[in-house]
């Protein structure tokens, strides 16, 4: 199945999808022609992600079988709470989320092996269309060292293999009827917000509001 109306933003991390959603906010806010927006992500801020974020963070340990279900657990609150994902496009909005599913095929395939993350994830339906933020491994690793508090996937080897399987699995979301973006996430923050844009108010939602 396949959620019309939902947005995915994919990318290693540095790639700069929160910054580009969080533009986005501010064009949809200041624009009321435009649907409304609900710019969301993954992992949520809620219980189960807040548990996640602590563990990303090093502040607690847990197995990589373990965090794997924990992405998913929060996923399915994600998409079915009430005034989740389904709830909101249901009712017209338009939902963008910063990471989804193959987030998680693609992380959790390198920690846990590929088997794990896709029988997990069976069962999530397809967004409408995916925006993969395509950058150099090296540019995104220069990036995050600015951050303060790293992460246990922010390091260049692991986000070299991240890069790789995204690129695996692209074709196949293809493949599944999902609108596939690239965005050269290398750019300025000014010229990725205007490629996004350019491909974003060409769907149906955007277009005939
Ligand atoms: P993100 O919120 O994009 O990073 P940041 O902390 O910089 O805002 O995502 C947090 C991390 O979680 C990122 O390294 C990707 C990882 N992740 C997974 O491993 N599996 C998943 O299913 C999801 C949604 C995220």
């Amino acid at each position: 199945m396949r959620v019309q109306n939902f947005v995915v933003f994919e990318g290693g991390d540095g790639s700069g999808t929160t910054t580009q959603l969080n533009l986005l906010r501010n064009r949809f806010e200041a624009d009321l022609h435009l649907p409304r927006l609900y710019a969301t992500f993954e992992p949520t801020d809620g219980p189960i992600g807040r548990l996640i974020r602590g563990a990303l963070k090093r502040e607690i340990t847990l197995h990589p079988g373990t965090l794997a279900r924990l992405f998913v657990a929060d996923r399915n609150e994600h998409l079915y709470a009430p005034s989740g994902v389904l709830d909101r496009t249901a009712q017209g909005e338009l939902v963008i989320s910063d990471r989804y599913v193959l987030s998680s095929l693609v992380y959790q395939g390198i920690t846990c092996g590929k088997a794990l993350p896709w029988e997990l994830n069976a069962s999530f339906p397809f967004p409408e269309a995916l925006f993969f933020f395509n950058i150099d491994p090296e540019t995104a690793c220069q990036r995050i060292e600015q951050r303060t508090v790293k992460e246990i996937y922010e390091y260049l080897d692991f986000q070299a293999q991240v890069q790789e399987r995204y690129k695996v699995l692209l074709p196949w979301y293809e493949g599944e009827g999902v609108k596939v973006v690239m965005i050269d996430a290398d750019k300025s923050l000014e010229e990725v917000a205007e490629a996004v844009w350019r491909e974003l108010k060409n769907l149906p939602i955007v277009k005939t509001s």
